[in-house]
């Protein structure tokens, strides 16, 4: 674990730049290594990615490019957090898939993408859902796992990195709607 080095030092935001957890090329070959397992899981298929807001965008956007099968791509928007740094437990939808898009997961492979499992709450809830609408499978891919802190039981398919019980920045992952440009996952040191 570097810290962040001096070229980093535009990331500086309320005199805390977050440390280096995972660098920026590790996640690329973490990424392309999911995405080699899916599209060999799914041979002549055209898997539905989930995947959630805000936090999983960036993560969804680079999974999918490097998929060497086709997919789609929908979002939904759910919230547990609040703007704390715990879990609250309640899961809320603040942006629900359209009807349409609820109608078409009928038969299909779906496939969750979230940033991290950390509870594992929102994850438990969304997958209840989704399979009220009859997909042939779900799946749940994430990039983060926490396992420190996890209150149920989720299996998570397609995992990136386990991670210790830190609260991370980055890679779309924010802290207060900050630091989600950062290219690397970085923790703030308390
Ligand atoms: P869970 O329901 O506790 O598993 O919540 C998972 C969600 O909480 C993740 O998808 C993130 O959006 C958020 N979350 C969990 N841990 C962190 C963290 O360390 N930093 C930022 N967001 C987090
Ligand atoms: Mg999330």
């Amino acid at each position: 674990m570097s810290g962040a080095t001096s070229g980093e030092s535009r990331y500086l935001l309320r005199g805390k730049i977050p440390r280096v957890l995972i660098p920026q090329s590790r996640i690329n070959k973490t990424v392309k290594r999911l995405a080699v397992r899916i599209s060999k899981d799914y041979p002549g298929k055209r898997p539905i990615l989930i995947s959630i807001l805000n936090g999983a965008f960036v993560f969804t956007a680079d999974l999918m490019r490097q998929l060497t099968i086709p997919s789609e791509c929908h979002f939904i928007k759910l919230s547990s957090y609040g703007n704390r740094t715990v879990s609250s437990g309640k899961v809320k939808i603040v942006i629900d898939l359209p009807a349409n898009i609820k109608r078409s997961l009928n038969g299909r492979d779906v496939i969750i993408v979230d940033d991290i499992i950390d509870t594992g709450l929102t994850t438990k809830y969304l997958k209840a859902r989704l399979k009220r609408l009859k997909p042939r499978t779900v799946r749940l891919c994430a990039l983060l796992d926490k396992p420190s802190r996890r209150k149920v039981k989720v299996k998570i398919d397609y995992c990136g990195f386990r991670i210790p019980d830190k609260f991370v920045v980055g890679y779309g992952i924010d802290y207060q709607e900050d630091y989600r440009y950062l290219p690397y996952i970085g923790y703030i040191q308390s």
